[in-house]
C-alpha cells in the first residue's frame, strides 16, 4: 500500500451499515437502517425498548444474518459472516445479559477472549492482566466469576471483549444497573479506550452518562433510524423528544 492508499483506507469509515433490515415474521426489528462509524469515534445508539438496538448489534456482529442490507467493516464485507470470523477481523461486542462463566476465575474468563489471538497460555495470561488492570478488576483475578457483583460482571464482560484486541467495540447497555460512582467509572473507561485508539458503539439508556462522552448519536425507533447528529442536535430534535427522550434529558446549555 502506498501513502495515498493508506490515506484513503483511513478516510473510509471503520463500519458502514447500509439498508440493514432484519425481519422476524411480520416484524421489522431493523428497517432499512443506514449509518457509518468513523475511526476513533464514540457513537451512541439510543432509542426506546424494542427499538431494535440489540438486533442491530446482532446483525453487525454476526449473531444474526440480516434479511437485507450490507455491513462493511474495515473495508471488508462481513454481512452474514460468523461471529468468530468477525471478531478475528477486530469487531467485538458485549451482551446486554452478561455471560459470566461462573465456575471459572475472573482471569480465566478474560483468557477465553485472549485465546482468539494469543498463541499460548502465557501470552493469554499477559493480555488478561493488562485488560484486568485497565478495567479495575486485577485484584479480583483469582475469584470465581460467580462471586462478582453486577457492576463487576459488566466490567468483566468488557475486559473479556477487550482481550480479543478489537478495533471496534460494541457495548450493549454496559451501564445498566450500576450506581452513579460505577457509571462515572464506566464513562471514564470509554474515554480511556477511545484515547487508546479504539472505536466504540454504545447502546445506553442513561442519557446523563452517554450524551457527554459521545461524538455522535444515532436514534432508532420501531426499527427505523429517526435521527443522527451531535448529542446537542439529537437532544433538541422534536421527533427524538417525542419518540424517546421526552422530558428525561436536556443537553446542558
Ligand atoms: N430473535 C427474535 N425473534 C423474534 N423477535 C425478536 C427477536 N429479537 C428481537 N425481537 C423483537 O425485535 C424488536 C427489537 O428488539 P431489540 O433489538 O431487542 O430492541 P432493543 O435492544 O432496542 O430493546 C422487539 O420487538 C423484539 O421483541
Ligand atoms: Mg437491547
Amino acid at each position: 500500500m502506498d501513502a495515498t492508499d493508506t490515506r484513503a483506507a483511513n478516510a473510509r469509515p471503520l463500519l458502514e451499515v447500509t439498508g440493514l433490515t432484519m425481519r422476524f415474521g411480520n416484524l421489522a426489528a431493523n428497517d432499512n437502517v443506514t449509518f457509518n462509524v468513523h475511526r476513533g469515534e464514540i457513537v451512541a445508539l439510543i432509542g426506546p425498548n424494542g427499538a431494535g438496538k440489540t438486533t442491530c448489534f446482532n446483525c453487525v456482529s454476526g449473531f444474526l444474518r440480516p434479511t437485507a442490507g450490507r455491513v462493511v467493516f474495515d473495508g471488508i464485507d462481513i454481512t452474514g459472516m460468523r461471529p468468530y470470523h468477525i471478531c478475528r477481523l477486530g469487531l467485538t461486542r458485549t451482551f446486554q445479559i452478561v455471560k459470566t462463566l461462573g465456575d471459572m476465575t475472573v482471569e480465566e474468563n478474560v483468557m477465553t477472549g485472549a485465546f482468539l489471538r494469543a498463541p499460548g497460555k502465557r501470552e493469554a495470561r499477559e493480555v488478561a492482566a493488562e485488560v484486568l488492570e485497565l478495567t479495575g478488576l486485577l485484584d479480583k483475578r483469582a475469584k470465581p466469576g460467580r462471586s462478582l457483583t453486577i457492576a463487576e460482571r459488566k466490567r468483566l464482560e468488557i475486559a473479556r471483549a477487550l482481550a480479543t484486541r478489537p478495533k471496534l467495540l460494541m457495548l450493549d447497555e454496559a451501564m445498566a444497573g450500576l450506581n452513579p460512582t460505577e457509571i462515572k467509572g464506566a464513562m471514564d473507561l470509554c474515554l480511556r479506550l477511545r484515547e487508546a485508539g479504539l472505536t466504540l458503539v454504545v447502546v445506553e439508556h442513561i442519557m446523563e452518562a452517554i450524551m457527554p462522552i459521545s461524538d455522535r448519536v444515532i436514534v432508532l425507533s420501531s426499527g427505523e433510524k429517526i435521527a443522527e447528529g451531535t448529542p446537542e442536535e439529537v437532544a433538541a430534535n422534536e421527533d427524538v423528544i417525542k419518540a424517546y427522550l421526552g422530558e428525561k434529558y436536556h443537553a446542558a446549555s
